[in-house]
């Protein structure tokens, strides 16, 4: 049996994150996870930092690789009818993005946390979570065949959309809001220069593509794919195919090269409300998924635990829930202006299926035209973006 203030479920970004602010405040955590250090190291995923993120990652001392090797970018690409038309991110809102991939920001907190001798328990299997609605909560779980308990003040479910912490609020209070898109995305790693220097975000008749980056030697592309497509219906000649078609641009072409990462993605809305109970509180993926288009994912995660720290901080040093009370309205103010956002610029960028009479398509270009032509709705879109 071990006892601690906050039990962490899951080392994704924002469990991780949410270990690291509180021991920063004297707030000690113990931190479980099912899968291996390697794994959570190695899994790609999206890559664009908000400034306010990178603030935060700094600030809380996180941010020296990422100041070093993240890229900077003052604005993207919006490409239709073969028409390329920037968005100033910096020239509209005064702010920038940062392109560092994801499982970068897991490596940095992984090393800041094990540079504590503050352990992290991977490969925790059978975990469950219980008497959250009393004063001593706890967790159990299974490793290398020995059960393990925590006891804690609290718990913190970070265990991502497939995880068990979300089941464990009571379903008689909560509710939940869904949206299924009839589309996946088919994303790959390749090692190819970017082809341009900022992200292009394609609308084409054949579906979304995305182009984006890593590092000077790697492009990090995506393609609108069916919604139950399997990776292998996705040879690597067949996403290229599709990339130049919809990412084709006079005067511009894609730079091809070894393809070494392939995965699919679904897209999906989703929201828990409300993001706590008793003494469990829901951080990121667990409480919320927006699709991958406006790049949230990782900033609403972290903005989660920003807010559930300090209204950690404030009950262990004033002795006041009030903060930890607040928890979920604070945090679903911005999970629904990122829904609302990531749902726009998914509705007007992807192809629908059962557009057959055109009708949805017809608006998506009336609307990019009022975007690329008017000053206020760029300024909208690029807000929205740089968040
Ligand atoms: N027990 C312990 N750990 C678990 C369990 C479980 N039952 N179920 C899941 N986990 C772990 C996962 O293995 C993962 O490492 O919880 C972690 C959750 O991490 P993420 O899925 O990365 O979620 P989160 O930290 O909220 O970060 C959100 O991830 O999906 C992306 O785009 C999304 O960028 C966003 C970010
Ligand atoms: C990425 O680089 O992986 C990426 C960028 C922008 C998005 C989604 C993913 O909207």
């Amino acid at each position: 049996m071990t006892r601690t203030q906050v039990a962490i479920v899951g080392a994704g970004p924002a469990g991780l994150m949410l270990a690291h602010l509180l021991h920063r405040e004297g707030i000690e955590s113990v931190v479980v996870e099912q899968k291996s250090q390697a794994y959570i190291e190695q899994r790609v995923r999206a890559g664009v930092l908000e400034h306010g993120t990178v603030e935060l990652l700094t600030g809380a001392g996180i941010g020296d690789r990422l100041l070093r090797e993240g890229l900077p970018h003052h604005g993207f690409e919006l490409r239709f009818e073969g028409e390329t038309h920037r968005i100033d991110l910096t020239g509209l809102t005064g702010r920038t993005i940062t392109v560092y991939g994801q499982q970068e920001v897991v490596k940095d907190l992984v090393a800041a946390r094990q540079a504590l001798g503050a352990p992290i328990h991977f490969e925790v299997m059978e975990v469950g979570v219980h008497d959250i609605g009393t004063d001593r909560p706890f967790v159990t779980g299974v490793h290398d065949g020995i059960p393990i308990r925590i006891e804690a003040d609290f718990v913190a479910g970070c265990d991502g959309f497939h995880g068990i912490c979300r089941a464990a609020l009571p379903a008689t209070e909560g509710r939940q809001f869904e949206r299924e898109y009839p589309f996946g995305w088919v994303g790959i790693l390749a090692e190819a220069p970017p082809s341009s220097p900022e992200l292009i975000y394609a609308r084409h008749e054949r579906g979304f593509a995305l182009h984006s980056m890593r590092s000077a030697t790697v492009t990090r592309l995506y393609v609108q794919c069916g919604p139950h497509d399997r990776v292998e219906q996705w040879p690597d000649q067949r996403v290229w195919d599709e990339l130049h078609l919809r990412l084709g641009a006079p005067g511009w072409s894609l730079t091809e090269g070894p393809i070494f990462e392939k995965s699919i993605t679904g897209m999906r809305s989703f929201v828990m409300e409300p993001m706590q109970s008793g003494r469990l509180f829901l951080a990121g993926d667990a409480a919320h998924i927006v699709p991958p288009t406006g790049a949230k994912g990782l900033n609403l995660a972290l903005a989660d635990v920003a807010v559930l720290a300090r209204g950690l901080v404030e009950w262990y040093r004033a002795g006041s829930r009030h903060q930890l009370d607040q928890y979920s309205a604070t945090c679903l103010r911005r999970v629904w202006r990122a829904e609302d956002f990531s749902a726009q610029m998914t509705g007007l960028l992807h192809r629908y299926p059962d557009d057959s009479g055109g009708f949805a398509a017809r608006l998506q270009l009336a609307r990019l035209r009022v975007i690329v032509g008017s000053r206020a709705a760029q300024t909208a879109l690029a807000e929205g973006y740089v968040g």
